[in-house]
């Protein structure tokens, strides 16, 4: 029986064969949750990620599923109970970003943007907490989303309203799903060291202008957004539902066009 913060819990982190999703799978994995691992494109990485994550004693498995589908996003839900028993945590965590002023941005941009960052994120939540509701269980519920929830970002305006989305689909549904104990929260995160930021850290003028923004001076890690996540996956955030915590080193209160 492993031993941790989440032993015995059950968690599907999506988009979790890289980055923050990768980060929030194995910090799971290491206080004792079993963890789902989703990939839609990486099956080597999420392989890779699940051998790490049972490295710490847990079961892991690896389940391929487009979140802006909505039969897989069901899927991914039903493997977490035929393979591993059941569901606590959802990290609704993939995310895309497509940078296009907004007089260019076409209605495939459109799509691709706000059916894996919104219409995913609404539909898979759906599946999870159907079950939680039929099972009489609690859980919870993390949205991975942004700063840019908030704050603005010109020329990632399907970005922005796809954020924008998730922080009032987050609001309501902490509401109409809190009399069945089920929480639902935020983590919005600022410039984090992943794949999303390929482009942003090869530019290095870019990178000088967005780190002059941070007022702690640096991009953040998957493991300072991990640490956040394990918070509200576990009995330490039993009251905490309704909320955005944003993981950005001050970026949000330092906002500045270029
Ligand atoms: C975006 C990054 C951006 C960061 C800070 C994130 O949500 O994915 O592209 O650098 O916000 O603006």
């Amino acid at each position: 029986m492993s031993q941790g913060r989440l032993a015995g819990k059950i968690a599907i982190v999506t988009g979790s064969s890289s980055g923050i999703g990768q980060g929030i799978a194995l910090r799971f994995a290491s206080e004792g949750a079993n963890v789902v691992i989703d990939f839609r494109s990486h099956p080597d990485a999420a392989e890779q990620t699940r051998a790490r994550a049972e490295a710490f004693g847990v079961k892991a498995i690896v389940v391929h599923a487009d979140v802006s589908k909505i039969a897989d996003t069901q899927n991914l839900v039903e493997q977490a109970y035929t393979q591993l028993g059941g569901c606590d945590i959802l990290v609704n965590n993939a995310g895309v970003e497509k940078n296009a002023a907004f007089f260019d941005v076409t209605e495939e941009d459109y799509d691709m943007v706000l059916d894996v960052n919104l219409k995913g994120v609404f539909f898979i939540t759906q599946a999870f907490v159907k079950r939680l509701r039929d099972a009489k269980q609690p859980g919870s519920v993390i949205n991975i989303s942004s700063v840019h929830e908030d704050m603005v970002f010109p020329n990632f305006s399907t970005y922005c309203a796809s954020k924008g989305g998730i922080r009032m689909l987050m609001r309501d549904l902490a509401v109409e799903l809190g009399p069945l104990n089920i929480r639902v929260n935020n983590i919005a995160p600022g410039a984090i060291d992943t794949p999303i930021n390929t482009a942003l850290l090869a530019d290095k003028p870019k990178l000088d202008a967005l780190l002059r923004n941070i007022p702690l001076g640096r991009m953040g890690k998957p493991e300072d957004v991990a640490a956040l996540a394990l918070f509200l996956a576990s009995g330490d955030g039993a009251y905490v539902t309704g909320s955005t915590f944003f993981v950005d080193g001050g970026l949000i209160r330092n906002y500045h066009e270029q």
